[in-house]
Order: C-alpha cells, then structure tokens, then sequence
C-alpha cells in the first residue's frame, strides 16, 4: 500500500499534530521529510499535554516507527531533549522505534546566531523566522558546506568541516553581522556528546522505508509548516526554507513518488500565521482577538501570539491543487461558535480586478483585497458532537461550503483538542 502523505494548506498550525496522532494509530512508519524545530505540535492525549518539535506526532502510540528523514534539519541539543523528555514519560521505550537518517543535515549554533542576527538587523522587515537557524542550514546545505547526521561519526571528517565552517561563519557574524564570534572548542565538545546519545537511532532510514513499504507496513509522511510558507509556492519571501507540498515528500523521505498514495490535506476552518508577511483575510480588530484567545494561538515553539483571520479558500484551493489532495481534515470548527456571522473569503480583486489565484509577486501579495461570502453562525459548543448530523445546521453548512470551495472532500472535522473529540466522514486513510 503506498505511503499517505499529510501536508498543511495554509501558513502552518493547522492542526497537523493532532491530525497525525490519530492516523497513527493506523499506521506503522510516521516519518517527517522537512523542516526542523521551527515546527511545534500540541497534542494532547488523556488530558495530557505534549509539545513535539522534531520527533514525528506518531510517537505517543508505542511500536510506532518514528523517522526524521534526508529532507530534515536537525538541530541535536533540541532532539536530545525532546527524546530524553519522551523517554522520561515512557515513550520511544525502544531506540529501534525512532530512526533518524545518517543524511540529514544538522543545525549548528553558528545557524542560530546567523538567523537571529539577520532578523534583527532586517528590522521592521523581518521575516519572523523561529529564530531556530533553519534557513541558514539549508543554505549550507544547497551551497555543500553543510554537516550531515552521519558526519559526526566520522571524528576526523567531522573536526576537518566544523574547522572550516566556524573559520566562515565567525568572519561572516563579525564582519557582516556585527555579532561576537563563536568558539570552535566548546561546539566540538557539545557536539561530541550529542554523538553517542544519537548513535542508537542513526540510518539509512530511506532505505529502511522502502524495505517497511515492500513488506506491506502503512507510512505516514507527516508535513510540517504549509504550502503557503513553501519556499516556491508560498509568499515569498515570508516564507520558510524548504518544500512544504507533497511533491517534496517523496524526495525528502527518500522513496520514489510512486510509492505515495492519498494526500490528506489539513485545514484550520479558519486561517492563521506567525511572523511577517502578507495575509489578506487578517482581523486586526477584537474578532482577531477573540480567535487567538479561543483557539489558543499562541506558537507551539516560540508562544508568539498568531495573526487570526477568516477562511480563506483561495489559499486552500490552492494548496489542494499543489499537493493533489483528495481529503481534507478540518480542523478547530468548535472555535467558531459564537461569531455571527462568519465570514468566507472566496477570491481576490487587485487594482479592482478579480483575479483567479493567489498572485505571484510579493508587491501584488500585499496589494490583493479578499472578496467575502457571508454567512450564518452558530451558538451552540461543539466539542461533545461525534457525528456530523449532531452539529447545528449552521456549522453543518459551513463545512459544507468549505468544502465545495477547497474542491476537496472534507473527511475529518476535528471539534476539540482532544482525540475522541473528532467526526469521521468517511475513509482518511
Ligand atoms: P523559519 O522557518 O524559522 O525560517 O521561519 C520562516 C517563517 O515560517 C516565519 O514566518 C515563521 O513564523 C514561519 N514558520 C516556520 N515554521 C512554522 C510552523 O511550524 N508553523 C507556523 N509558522 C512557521
């Protein structure tokens, strides 16, 4: 059976965590092909709350294969502590049950001061990155300086690279940045360690996938971030650093695109982002307020409160036609009770015109105005419904129109941040 893959389809946050977690639980291989620990998962599972950065939401259901593939960033100190944190509470039992690929790339401290300096020397137009260096680790790795996992068990290999990049980045951070320098020693000696609290977990994990896919175990390929903060195909440059759609997912768990199958897109029903850039259904005013204090939207990695807006369906229109999705999950619908009414944003006008699509050039981003549908709301709490005919008929539609102009069938509406708290409609997986 081929590998589903699980992508965002607006700035991330959507409620991918929550989402993977459940389909776990169907699952033998979660594996992440993106990204880093500028992502941040809030699951919680019996009342009790996990933040994951790194490892793949499938690890809270034990026996689960948990894989971070050649397409991730890893930054070392973050995932020794989030598997020591894991461990602590009697998860990843086994060190076969995480797998991390001898082909990622590491984030180094030099990544970190990098990323942070640029962004506060960009001022009023900075990005909003994490701060967590994962730009600067896919630069490295595009330009081929970049330190892989596999590296640091090559000791001499390992030295000889940390060498020659520190020498770099330090004239880089002092020269151009304006920062202090970083000293060699002490991240070979962080650096060291991380080494043999890793070696247990490090391998060829693509291989290892198509060996798990060949015998007729079910992948999971969990997304981080969302198509609009792909580096291509999102707002750029208010974007991050690696391929957020399912085209990316083949290439960044190591198989080939035939082994992918359904495409479960995730959906928030309605629309947030954190850091800069354009967002043309933002509320700005006490409704965005509301939102951000219903919904909880502060950030899983970094607690900056959310930007808040409206649905908006060109963006998830669009994200489905990238990324090929053929089911959405909807999530935070319980959210939206008492907002009448709600509003739906349905298309784009810039310099008065509608255009199609979302536009291509960062001038025309800021310059598009949303067109809105109004509609009815509802008052009623939604988190004990379990079908859904036991929704009002207000929240009813609404999926309804959401899903008619995301031109994918909606199969999952989540109603709370709990598991039980989910409608199925129908096959995800
Ligand atoms: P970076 O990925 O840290 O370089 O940040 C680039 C942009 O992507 C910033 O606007 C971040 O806030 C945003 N971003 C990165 N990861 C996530 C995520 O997992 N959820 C939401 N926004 C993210």
């Amino acid at each position: 059976m081929p590998a589903t893959v699980i992508v965002g389809t607006q700035w991330g946050d959507e409620g991918k965590g929550k989402v993977v977690d459940l389909l776990a639980a169907d699952a033998d291989v979660v594996v992440r092909f993106h990204g880093g620990n500028n992502a941040g998962h809030t699951l919680v599972v019996n009342g009790e709350k996990t933040v994951l950065n790194l490892v793949p939401a499938g690890v809270l259901h034990p026996g689960r294969i948990c894989v971070l593939g050649p397409g991730v960033v890893i930054d070392p100190e973050v995932l020794v502590g989030e598997i020591e944190g894991l461990r602590a509470r009697g998860y990843l039992a086994e060190d076969r049950w995480f797998r991390i690929s001898a082909q990622a790339h590491l984030i180094m401290p030099y990544h970190r001061a990098i990323d942070r300096a640029r962004e506060r020397l960009r001022g009023a137009g900075s990005i909003g990155t994490t701060g967590r260096g994962i730009g600067p680790a896919y630069e490295d790795k595009m330009a081929r300086s970049g330190i892989r996992v596999g590296d640091l068990f090559d000791e001499v290999g390992f030295r000889a690279a940390l060498e020659r990049n520190v020498r770099e980045k330090n004239a880089y951070l002092q020269a151009l940045l304006g920062e202090a320098p970083l000293a060699f020693d002490a991240i070979l000696e962080r650096y060291t360690t991380y080494r043999e609290r890793l070696r247990g977990f490090v391998a060829d994990t693509g291989a290892e996938l198509r060996a798990a896919l060949a015998a007729g175990r079910r992948v999971l390929l969990e997304g981080a971030q969302g198509m609009m903060l792909d580096v291509d195909h999102g707002t750029y440059p208010f974007v991050t650093s690696s391929t957020c759609v399912s085209g990316a997912a083949a290439a960044g768990a190591g198989l080939p695109p035939r082994a992918l199958g359904a495409v479960v897109g995730i959906a928030k029903a309605y629309t947030t982002r954190v850091g800069g850039g354009p967002f043309p259904t933002e509320l700005t005013d006490a409704l965005g307020e509301r939102l951000r204090a219903d919904g909880d939207e502060y950030g899983a990695t970094t607690g900056r409160p959310r930007r808040c807006g409206w649905f908006d369906a060109v963006v998830v229109r669009q994200a489905v036609e990238l990324s090929g999705v053929d089911r959405i999950a909807l999530t935070k619908l319980d959210v939206l009770t008492g907002i009448d009414p709600l509003r739906i944003c349905t298309g784009y006008e810039l310099g008065g015109r509608r255009i199609d699509g979302p536009p291509t050039t960062e001038r025309a981003w800021e310059q598009v105005t949303p067109r809105y549908e109004e509609v009815p709301g509802w008052r009623e709490p939604l988190g004990g419904a379990r079908a859904l005919d036991e929704l009002p008929l207000n929240a009813r539609r609404y999926v309804e129109r959401l899903e008619s102009l995301s031109g994918a069938p909606i199969r999952l509406v989540s109603v709370g941040a709990q598991r039980d708290q989910t409608i199925r409609r129908g096959e995800i997986l």
